[in-house]
């Protein structure tokens, strides 16, 4: 039977074994980590609405009743994090409860159908590590290397789905360069690529490693895609400013990767990376959004670039101070486009939109399914889908106003609330799995809107 773009019927392009899943990370989720540096920072008063991350969603001491609500809606996959700080509370002691903890974990997703995907470093460091410099310090490369091996040999019989760095990207800009994520340095432009550089050697190491103790694994690493567009096309500055964060942002760590190039600079100064060429079994793009890049005098510090995002544009809630971005499903076409040179087979780990209110959750997820259909359709290898996220919880520097779950949450009482999203996210995939054709009642409302907001 023939299969195109336009070809609705799910059956065909999506195979039994695509993984449908919700992503997670430690810290956002578990509650209690006291002992990382984003518990220093919030200390510090750093994060921007003043929130406490707190119980955060209580999965530490019970990650399972989300585990069933995962469940309910059909997941076969549940990416989360494990959490440096508790299994290594100090340099070289181990807490073998916590790996314990973990274990019972993965084994409460495999008892429900659900294939975990375990990502090693997902933004926090143990504040021990932090002290020494967090990844600028050249041992921590195997400092990592050695918790992955610990962490691997603890829960390797019930994972063999590694992610090794969420967002390296992200991690070294918002940390090194925007200062808005600890250690709160900004325009530190050659902390940033030894970071960079760090994370890379620390990334192939760990892919070895993992290599070693399990010949079946599939590793891979969460890479962060923006589409960036010059906020006035007609300025030559916006445009070049615009091609140059796109290259930097997007392709710094995935270049390392691809060809063992060193980051931006160092690759001037003759430096590669020739042992990180080649090591991955599989590339996890999170894609959220697109944001406009323009020039401006105001901030020196950041290479004079101004983000902003049209008002006229379909955007979740915003942030704070700066506006979270367009969502913008069609982009998920060049993000997949982009990594395709890495002959790579593709795992979305993570897509979704701070939206308390649920105003247009559905025509992204929708719209979503519909690109990744179309991009399967003609051929591209894509392997597993993961929605940021199941329950709302703690965002990073802006706290809690910023509402990601298919599930509400009240951190307070801990009581959670559906949102319409997730019973569709669940019929989708019900349909995906078994052919039924899918209404594009969402998307065809929600086309409608953009076309109105185009015309503006
Ligand atoms: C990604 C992070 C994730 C979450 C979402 C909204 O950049 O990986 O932890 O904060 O954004």
């Amino acid at each position: 039977m023939e299969t195109g773009p336009n070809h609705h019927n799910h059956k065909t392009v999506f195979p039994a074994d695509f993984a449908w899943g919700v992503a997670t990370s430690s810290h956002q989720v578990e509650g209690g980590n006291r002992n990382n540096q984003w518990a220093a920072w919030e200390q510090r008063g750093r994060i921007r609405s003043k929130d406490s991350v707190g119980l955060a969603c209580d999965w530490w001491r019970n990650a399972e009743s989300d585990f069933d609500r995962a469940h309910s809606l059909g997941l076969n996959a549940l990416r989360l994090s494990v959490e440096w700080s508790r299994i290594e509370p100090q340099e070289g002691c181990w807490d073998e409860t916590a790996l314990g903890r973990y274990r019972q974990m993965l084994r409460a997703l495999h008892e429900r159908g659900m294939r975990p995907f375990v990502t090693l470093h997902h933004f926090t460091n143990p504040q021990w590590f932090e002290a020494k410099g967090g990844f600028a310090a050249p041992e921590s490369v195997a400092l990592f290397q050695r918790f992955t091996q610990r962490v691997v040999g603890a829960l390797g019989d019930l994972c063999r789905d590694w992610c090794t760095f969420n967002e390296p990207n992200v991690y070294t800009s918002l940390g090194y360069f925007l200062g808005e994520f600890p250690p709160g340095f900004k325009g530190r432009f050659l902390v940033a690529a030894r970071v960079m550089r760090h994370l890379c050697l620390a990334h192939a190491e760990a892919y070895r490693t993992i290599h070693t103790l399990q010949t079946d694994a599939n590793v891979g690493w969460a890479q962060h895609y923006v589409v960036f567009k010059p906020r006035r096309p007609e300025s030559a500055l916006d445009r070049w400013l615009c091609g140059f964060i796109h290259r930097r942002f997007n392709d710094n760590f995935a270049e390392g990767i691809h060809s063992g190039r060193a980051p931006f600079p160092l690759n001037k100064f003759g430096q590669s990376l020739p042992d990180v060429k080649g090591t991955c079994d599989y590339v996890g793009i999170n894609y959220y959004s697109r944001l406009r890049v323009g020039f401006t005098l105001r901030s020196p510090k950041t290479l004079f670039i101004k983000i902003t995002v049209p008002p006229h544009k379909p955007q979740g809630d915003s942030g704070v101070e700066v506006p979270y971005g367009e969502a913008y499903p069609e982009g998920l076409r060049w993000a997949v486009d982009h990594f395709a040179q890495l002959k790579k087979p593709i795992y979305i780990l993570e897509n979704g939109v701070p939206d308390r209110d649920d105003r247009i959750r559905p025509w992204l997820i929708e719209s979503t399914l519909n690109q990744m259909r179309s991009l399967m359709a003609t051929g591209c290898d894509l392997r597993g889908y993961f929605h940021w996220t199941l329950t709302d919880n703690f965002e990073w520097n802006e706290g809690w106003h910023l509402r990601f779950g298919l599930f509400e949450l009240d951190p307070a009482t801990q009581t959670r609330k559906a949102r319409p999203s997730s019973e569709l996210y669940a019929r989708l995939i019900r349909e995906a799995m078994e052919g039924a054709p899918s209404s594009s009642q969402a998307v065809a409302a929600m086309e409608a809107m953009s076309q109105g907001w185009q015309k503006r």
